[in-house]
């Protein structure tokens, strides 16, 4: 498990092993575009603020990597990732 940190609002979010970001996000009523779900199509790219992000989707460039995160397949390293959300 790792945290979720909303820069906008300062909301932390627990993610489980077993839930995505979008997920977990969603549930606590946050509207969130996507579409594929499976970390090809890019709807739902983000920005990342700071964190070590674990990219798992084919949507993003090496650079876009950087700065941004897909939160429907894509998870932390470790620690906490902070969203400009
Ligand atoms: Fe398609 Fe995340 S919803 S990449």
């Amino acid at each position: 498990p790792f945290t979720v940190e909303l820069a906008k609002s300062g909301e932390i979010f627990e993610i489980p092993v077993d839930k995505s970001i979008l997920e977990v996000l969603r549930e606590a009523g946050k509207t969130l575009p996507s579409s594929c779900e499976s970390g090809t199509c890019g709807t739902c790219k983000t920005r990342l603020v700071s964190g070590e992000p674990d990219h798992r989707d084919l949507a993003l460039s090496e650079q876009e990597k950087a700065r941004n995160i897909m939160i429907c397949v894509s998870r932390a390293k470790s620690g906490a990732l902070v969203l400009d959300l």
